[in-house]
C-alpha cells in the first residue's frame, strides 16, 4: 500500500444539505453501472479478495469494481504479479475495469486486449499515477503532459479492442499546468467511453484537497460520463458531489478501506433509509471474509501482512483500536490474528473493553518479558 494519508470523514464542505438527491444508473459505452458508486483503483489494495470484500459488505451497492493498475511491461513478459492483477471471480465482480499503465501504444495494444481475453468488462487507461517509476516511463501522470501520445494510445486501443475504453486522469501535472478538461476532451475525441477525474495534480500526490469545481468543469464539457474521485468518506459527502455536479457516478479509494460497507451505506441514504450500522460481529464476518478469500489464491505466509493493512486502517478511530493493532502486529498466524481480533470485537459488543484491554496488556508484558 503506498503511503497515502488516511483520509477522516469529516468532509462537511460536500454536504448533501437540502439538495435533490440524485442517484441514477448510467452506461459507460454498452455496458449498463447499475448505481453511480465506483471503486476506485488502489494499487497494493484493490485485488480481488479485497473487491470481492467490499462488494459484499456494501450488499453488492458498488456498480463498478476497478482493478489496480496493471503493468504493461509485466503483462506483456508474463510477470506473475501481473498476471494476478488480473485474476478476478466473473460471478462476483460485475462490472469489472481492468487498470493499465504505461506509456508505449503498442504495448497498451497488446496489453488491452489481454484485459479483454481475460474477461474484463472495460479496460481503463492510468493517467494519474504519480509514482516516479511509473512516471520515468511515460505512464501514469506523466500522459497528462504528453497530449498526443495520450490520444494515439486511447484511439489505437479503442480500435483494438470491442470493450470500452475510459481514462482515469488527474487535475494536471501541476498547479500551473492544469489541463484536465482539455485532456478529457482529447479523450474523448480518440474514442474514451468515460472519463474519471481525481481532483488532483501530480505533485499534489494526495495533499490538500481534491478540486471538485475542476471535475464539475470536466464533466459540463465532455458528452461522455465523468466520475469524479477525491476525499469522498460518507454518505453525505457522496450524495453531495453527485447533487451538486453533473457528474454520472463517484468514485471511493481510501475511505473504502476504512468502511468496505460505504457504498451499501450511501445507497441506503440515497433510497431515504438510515444508514446500515456495522455490528461489531459483521466486522469479524467481513475481516474473515477478506483472510479467506485472500487464502484461497495468496500462499498462507502473505495471508497476515494483508489482513493487517486492512485491519490497520479498519480500526482507526475505534477506542483502543492501537492495542488491537499493536496484537494484531505481533501475530505469527492468522488464526492468531482472529483470536486477538474476535476477542477485541465480542468486547466492543459487551460493552466490556477494559477486561479486553487487560488482557491484551497482560499478553504484552509476558512477551516483552520474554
Ligand atoms: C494506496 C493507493 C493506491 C492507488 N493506486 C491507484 C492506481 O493503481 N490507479 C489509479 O488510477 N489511482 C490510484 N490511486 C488513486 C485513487 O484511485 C483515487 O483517485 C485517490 O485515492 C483519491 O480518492 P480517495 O480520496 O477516495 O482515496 C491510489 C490511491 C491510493 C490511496
Amino acid at each position: 500500500m503506498s503511503n497515502a494519508p488516511d483520509l477522516l470523514p469529516s468532509t462537511a464542505h460536500f454536504a448533501l444539505g437540502d439538495a435533490p438527491v440524485r442517484f441514477a444508473p448510467f452506461a459507460i459505452g454498452p455496458v449498463p453501472i447499475a448505481k453511480p458508486l465506483v471503486l476506485a483503483p488502489m494499487s497494493g489494495v484493490t485485488d480481488t479478495a479485497f473487491r470481492q470484500m467490499v462488494q459484499e459488505a456494501s450488499g453488492g451497492a458498488v456498480g463498478l469494481l476497478v482493478t489496480e493498475f496493471v503493468s504493461i511491461e509485466g503483462l506483456t513478459r508474463q510477470n506473475l504479479k501481473s498476471a494476478m492483477r488480473l485474476a478476478f471471480d466473473p460471478a462476483r465482480e460485475h462490472p469489472l475495469a481492468i487498470q493499465i499503465f504505461g506509456g508505449e501504444t503498442a504495448r497498451m495494444v497488446q496489453a488491452a486486449q489481454m484485459a479483454a481475453d481475460a474477461g474484463a468488462a472495460i479496460v481503463d487507461i492510468n493517467c494519474g499515477c504519480p509514482a516516479p517509476k511509473v512516471v520515468r516511463r511515460g505512464g501514469g501522470a506523466e500522459l497528462m503532459r504528453n497530449c498526443d501520445q495520450l490520444e494515439a494510445i486511447v484511439a489505437e486501443v479503442a480500435k483494438a479492442v470491442s470493450i470500452p475504453v475510459t481514462v482515469k486522469i488527474r487535475a494536471g501535472w501541476d498547479h500551473s499546468s492544469i489541463n484536465a478538461v482539455e485532456v478529457a476532451r482529447r479523450c474523448e475525441a480518440a474514442g474514451a467511453r468515460a472519463v474519471a477525474v481525481h481532483g488532483r495534480t501530480r505533485t499534489q500526490m494526495y495533499t490538500g484537497r481534491a478540486d471538485w469545481d475542476l471535475v464539475a468543469e470536466v464533466a459540463r464539457t465532455v458528452q461522455v460520463p465523468v466520475i469524479g474521485s477525491g476525499d469522498i468518506a460518507s454518505p453525505d459527502a457522496a450524495l453531495g458531489v453527485l447533487a451538486r455536479s453533473p457528474i454520472r457516478g463517484v468514485m471511493i479509494g481510501r475511505a473504502a478501506i476504512m468502511n468496505p460497507w460505504i457504498f451499501g451505506q450511501i445507497a441506503d441514504v440515497a433510497a431515504g433509509r438510515p444508514a446500515r450500522v456495522v455490528t461489531p460481529a459483521e466486522r469479524v464476518r467481513i475481516l474473515r471474509l477478506y483472510s479467506d478469500l485472500q487464502s484461497e489464491r495468496m500462499p498462507e505466509s502473505v495471508v497476515p501482512g494483508r489482513l493487517k493493512q486492512v485491519l490497520a486502517r479498519m480500526t482507526k478511530g475505534f477506542s483502543h483500536g492501537n492495542l488491537l493493532r499493536e496484537r494484531a502486529m505481533r501475530a505469527q498466524t492468522t488464526a492468531e490474528m482472529f483470536d486477538w481480533i474476535e476477542g477485541f470485537f465480542a468486547a466492543i459488543a459487551q460493552g466490556d473493553l477494559e477486561a479486553w484491554c487487560l488482557r491484551a496488556r497482560a499478553a504484552k508484558s509476558v512477551q516483552i518479558q520474554v
